[in-house]
């Protein structure tokens, strides 16, 4: 009797452990927002996206091989795929999901997730990824016209019929994930793929030109949004006349966010993950014209407009292949607001890259992603490819079996970074009582010559007030006390260098002597982890 008795508790709450993991497996990835802060949850905790892209024409299922070959190579997390509307509804109305179900089954395998890239009726900046059916009707669906009257290869986002023919195939693509995907291996969608247009401002058609007659949309003459826009005087009217030489960029922002906005709402009414939208970028530090960038995607200039149409969109994201710390850090900066979660979907696969990777994490980014993983079937060699995906691969393997923590750190706010400048100069990291000096060069410090490119960098999480965990390359650190502890004497207490696994240091060694004594501990051209503990005398 007790031993039925003892055996039904025991399978109750087995049914309750059971329902309580499953439920935490089964919610479904969300943005979370805490105390001016973002994270991207998935199976309900933080999750940091340690991405990779694949090339554009890749997700074909005899490409996938190398997808998978590439992510792997890289210790990724998740795969950045396009998935194409002229494959999905080759026939109009008749939608094929093989693709899709392709994806799903071979990422599960991996064990990797994915964000799925929705190239419809904008691939970068053009209607290149229509359905055939379209393309051939010019007519229902046209593109831009130019100021001079000269075609332009871009759609215009005025028309209804190219809107509702997008809202159908993506809502039909939401729909079944929601089905085929219960266990959330897609994380993220993004809709369109570098809204905007190359070669015209905006559209120039007779119906475009009615519309920019009309007056400037309520939502955009809020006194905090033409404030954002750098409008100082309030006024209703014309675009012309509320927005003078920036009319004409900024009416095509409203109406391509409008359109992609209502494409995401439509999509998340049937499954409802989180959405973005990449940015071709302009540059920061110069305020171009919009004949200098893509007109009408969510530029650095437009946020507040694309904030203010596109309200489904939880974050715009820059792709960032821009040179120079000054540019990317501007950029960094500018797309981190607490009404937008940071995410690089795309950057150069290049070394340099890899310290903006922890500028993004250390500002409590929710991931970051090089572009074009995979050999795009150009039959490398397996080393070859290695070599290529070697400065990402180095970082995301250090950083894959402590993913939680990172993500769960960066959330909180625990996290700096400092990242080589081109002229290699020292850095100072400001953590309370105590001041980390990152000098970057080779082995000696400031005797040895300076890294050949600026690739040094550093990350370090404040566990308490003395205790850091502290990541880098290229670099040395050495601390010096500030605030409370002004003026007094210190040194190290301990030194460990080791890695995380479920939220415990595993030591390797501790460090000293040499070690630590000559300018501080020192990280080499492979990325190290130490856990460093200080302390006053
Ligand atoms: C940015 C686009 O978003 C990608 O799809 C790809 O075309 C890259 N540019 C190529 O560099």
């Amino acid at each position: 009797m007790t031993k039925i008795i003892v055996l039904q508790v025991a399978l109750f709450l087995g049914v309750i452990g059971n329902a309580f993991c499953q439920g935490e497996a089964n919610d479904i990835p969300k943005i979370v927002k805490k105390d001016g802060r973002n994270a991207l949850f998935v199976d309900g905790k933080p999750f940091q996206i340690f991405g990779g892209q694949a090339h554009n024409s890749s997700a074909w299922p005899g490409m996938m091989p190398q997808l998978w070959t590439a992510i792997e190579q890289m210790h990724a997390n998740t795969l950045e795929v396009p998935i194409y509307w002229e494959q999905i509804e080759a026939r109009q109305g008749k939608f094929d999901f093989s693709l899709i179900d392709t994806l799903l089954v071979q990422s599960r395998q991996h064990n990797i997730r994915l964000v799925l890239l929705w190239f419809a009726t904008w691939k970068n900046g053009s209607n290149h990824y229509m359905p055939e059916w379209m393309k051939r009707d010019a007519v229902k669906y046209p593109n831009i016209t130019g100021i001079k009257g000269q075609p332009v290869d871009s759609p215009s986002p005025h028309i209804k019929a190219t809107m509702e023919a997008d809202i159908k195939a993506f809502t039909a693509v939401m729909r079944y994930l929601k089905k085929a995907d219960t266990q959330h291996t897609v994380i993220m969608v993004q809709v369109e793929n570098e809204a905007g247009a190359w070669g015209s401002e905006r559209d120039y058609s007779p119906l475009a030109q009615k519309l920019f007659e009309e007056p400037v949309p309520a939502e955009l003459l809020k006194p905090e949004v033409l404030k954002a826009l750098n409008v100082p005087v309030v006024t209703a009217g014309t675009w012309q006349k509320v927005f003078g030489e920036r009319a004409d960029e900024y009416f095509q922002a409203w109406w391509v966010a409008s359109f992609v906005g209502k494409v995401a709402a439509a999509g998340k009414y049937e499954y409802p993950l989180p959405m973005y939208v990449n940015a071709a970028l302009r540059d920061p530090l110069i305020n171009p014209m919009a004949n200098m960038y893509e007109s009408g995607g969510p530029t650095d200039n437009v946020i507040p407009i694309w904030k203010a149409a596109a309200p489904a969109i939880d974050l715009l994201a820059p792709d960032i292949y821009l040179d120079g710390n000054e540019r990317v850090l501007k950029v960094i900066e500018l797309y981190d607001r607490k009404d937008n979660p940071l995410f690089v979907p795309e950057a150069a696969l290049i070394p340099n890259n890899t310290k903006y990777l922890y500028d993004v994490i250390a500002r409590g980014g929710i991931g970051f992603s090089p572009f074009g993983i995979d050999d795009n079937g150009r039959g490398a060699k397996a080393e070859g490819i290695a070599i290529h995906l070697e400065p990402f691969a180095q970082e995301y393997a250090m950083f894959e079996p402590m993913m939680r923590e990172l993500a769960q750190w960066s959330f909180e706010g625990k996290i700096k970074a400092a990242v080589e400048p081109e002229d290699h100069s020292e850095q100072a990291i400001d953590l309370g009582a105590w001041q980390a000096i990152v000098s970057f060069g080779g082995e000696r410090g400031n005797k040895t010559p300076a890294n050949v490119q600026p690739i040094g960098k550093v990350m370090i999480v404040q566990l308490d007030e003395n205790r850091f965990v502290i990541i880098g390359t290229r670099c040395h650190i050495t601390f010096k006390p500030i605030g409370n502890n002004i003026g007094k004497a210190w040194q190290y207490l301990k030194v460990e260098e080791g890695h995380y696994e479920n939220w415990v240091f595993k030591q390797l060694r501790i460090l000293n002597g040499d070690e630590t004594d000559w300018g501080g501990p020192y990280f080499g051209d492979k990325p190290i982890l130490l856990q460093v503990s200080l302390i006053t005398r």
